[in-house]
């Protein structure tokens, strides 16, 4: 086997963040259910997939046969919602999320949107940090908002960016 075989076979793939339909909707269960305690179904993603207010993106690698991560919003010009946004456990920590996020905010800004909402558990170190680089605000707060596999809960953070 050459060289170039073998540093193949360990290379990162390199990402390229697209429009993604309902051809998803099994492998963003799996993410999704990777995730967050409580999972959604294939189901729930094939409904959101072909719903025509919702914008979804993916990052998607080896000729658009892998999905390392993805995003859905609601758009309702000019308001936008970030719905779920989810990046593979073996991908995370290396600018997947980041190139995610900034791809998705220019398609919802070029769709018409001004302002984007969502909503953070307070403990979300890794997704407050990407927030609050993008530019979003915290504008709420609501405690006990989301409930643990352990039964426990969290306050969710409220943000907001106008683009
Ligand atoms: C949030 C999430 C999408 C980020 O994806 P990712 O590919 O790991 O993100 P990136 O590699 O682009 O890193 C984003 C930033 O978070 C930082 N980060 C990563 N893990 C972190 C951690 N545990 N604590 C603090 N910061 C962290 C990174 O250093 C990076 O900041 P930098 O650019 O200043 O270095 C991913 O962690 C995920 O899927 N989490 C579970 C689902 C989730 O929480 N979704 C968001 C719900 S609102």
């Amino acid at each position: 086997m050459t060289m170039s075989l073998i540093s193949g076979l360990f290379a990162k793939p390199s990402f390229v963040v697209q429009p993604i339909g309902a051809e998803w909707a099994e492998e963003c269960e799996r993410l999704h259910g990777e995730s967050f305690a409580f999972g959604w179904s294939k189901v729930d993603f094939e409904s959101y997939l072909t719903d025509r207010d919702v914008i979804a993106d993916g990052a998607l690698a080896n000729s658009g046969k892998l999905l390392g991560g993805f995003i859905m919003s609601r758009l309702m010009p000019p308001d936008s919602e970030i719905l779920t946004f989810a990046v593979d456990p073996v991908r995370r920590g290396g600018g997947v999320g980041r190139m995610i996020l900034e791809k998705h905010l220019e398609n919802l800004e070029r769709l018409g949107a001004r302002l984007v909402f969502l909503e953070v558990a307070d403990d979300n170190a890794a997704a407050l940090k990407l927030y609050e680089r993008a530019g979003f605000r915290e504008i709420g707060r609501r405690e006990n908002y989301y409930l643990l596999a352990d039964g426990s809960r969290r306050a969710a953070i409220n943000l907001r960016l106008e683009i």
